[in-house]
């Protein structure tokens, strides 16, 4: 490991307390526990809590993921093309999540759990393969709505103790909610024709 860069001379800021004492100081605890990687002494959170949160997230991600490209290929009848895009669609933000937040986990030292044992009972939303177009449109939108009540409680949790994880799942459920907008639209268009 190559020593880090001088500081320039230190500066006594207000109450005449050295900054480069600061930094000096960020920096040994930085060292001393490197092999944690981005969990620092200044982390504080329960990590074992937050990464098993967010392996239930990576849960919901995954059976999400599976759940729109069953509908994506199963989508049938005169209004399914574009439906079946959408779905498409939303099945490649879900992986993207799903990448997002087990790039998450190990960056808190935890593992995420691909495993498809116990996949469905880890996910909060669940998988519902629905014989219609409509109840295919349903059913992901009682999964969205699922998974934004449940991250919501996530975000709530997360706080200011991991302001990383919270930021991640933020924008997720951003997205997550413009998911449930997108199926309450098609629900509608489906009904006026
Ligand atoms: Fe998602
Ligand atoms: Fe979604």
């Amino acid at each position: 490991m190559s020593s880090a860069p001088q500081a320039a001379p230190a500066k006594p800021q207000g109450g005449g307390h050295p900054f480069l004492s600061d930094i000096k100081e960020l920096r040994r605890r930085a060292r001393e526990h490197i092999s944690q990687g981005a969990v620092t002494p200044g982390y504080h959170a329960d990590r074992e809590t937050v990464v098993k949160l967010l392996n239930e997230a990576l849960a919901t991600e995954i059976v999400c993921v599976l759940r729109y490209k069953r509908h994506h290929f199963m989508a049938k009848g005169i209004h399914a093309e574009g439906v079946a895009a959408e779905f498409l669609e939303h099945a490649q933000d879900e992986q993207q999540h799903a990448d997002q937040i087990a790039g998450r986990i190990t960056q808190l030292g935890g593992e995420p759990d691909f495993s498809p044992d116990g996949l469905a009972t880890r996910s909060h939303a669940e998988y519902v393969e629905g014989d219609t177009l409509e109840d295919m449109i349903k059913e992901d939108l009682v999964a969205e709505r699922i998974a934004i009540d449940s991250y919501k409680e996530i975000i709530l949790y997360l706080g200011e103790n991991d302001p990383t994880s919270r930021r991640l799942m933020e924008e997720i459920l951003a997205k997550e909610e413009e998911h449930a907008d997108d199926l309450a639209n098609l629900l509608e268009d489906l009904g006026h024709r």
